[in-house]
């Protein structure tokens, strides 16, 4: 199981915190970006985050919870070890321009939906997604408790993907813990987001094997 580390709940040292995931093990550093639009909270700007990651050498799996996400995707291609860059579903009117645009910008492209988006909706967009991120939560703050009436959209993705020869990884963000790991794992997730189960412990390696 591949690992992404999201430190959204960490408020004081951010950057003694990065240094800390830096040198774990961990596949992916999630950074979840909110706009106070799309989701109540508002945090930082593409260039607060190119900042912030100025002296980190591990891959960025971004994690848009914007309500315009075509607005940054100019700035996020120049942000080193940018990896994926997901947007919502419901965050666009026509989310496969906003995919489009990301694949020209040379970015892995992920679609990331919501927790009552049923999954059939972004069926037809799957052929050029490297990523779905399957949210266990409702959007826009960390520590929240594991919905598992989602499991069934892993499932799901993974007899689409089979079936077309699709290659998109399948990814869960919210309430992830060494218990709902497993089930995401059973399902057929191929990532987990590790939020506070990871970030609110002393030592986050051995955290982050727990979700492996
Ligand atoms: C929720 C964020 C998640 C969050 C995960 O809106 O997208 O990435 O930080 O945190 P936990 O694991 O604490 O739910
Ligand atoms: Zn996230």
């Amino acid at each position: 199981m591949k690992v992404a580390v999201s430190f959204l709940k960490i408020k004081d040292d951010l950057e003694g915190a990065l240094k800390k995931i830096e040198v774990t093990d961990c596949d992916y550093i999630h950074v979840d970006m909110m706009d106070g639009i799309f989701v109540p909270s508002l945090n930082y700007s593409v260039a607060d985050i190119r900042k912030l990651f100025k002296n980190i050498n591990k891959k960025l799996d971004v994690h848009m919870m914007c309500s315009s996400p075509n607005k940054y995707i100019k700035d996020f291609a120049k942000v080193p070890n940018l990896e994926y860059l997901t947007l919502h579903f419901e965050a666009h009117r026509k989310p496969i321009d906003v995919i489009n645009m990301i694949r020209h910008a040379k970015l892995k492209v992920g679609i990331a939906i919501n927790p009552e988006t049923k999954v059939h909706k972004i069926i037809p967009m799957l052929a050029h997604i490297d990523q779905v991120l399957v949210m266990s939560v409702k959007p826009g703050e960390g520590g929240q408790a594991f919905l598992p009436e989602v499991l069934y959209k892993i499932e799901t993705l993974k007899e689409v993907r089979e079936q077309n020869h699709y290659h998109y990884i399948i990814s869960v963000d919210g309430g992830i813990n060494r218990e709902t790991a497993l089930l995401c794992k059973e399902a057929g997730a191929d990532m987990v987001i590790g939020g506070s189960f990871v970030c609110m412990q002393e030592n986050f390696q051995k955290q982050i094997d727990q979700l492996r």
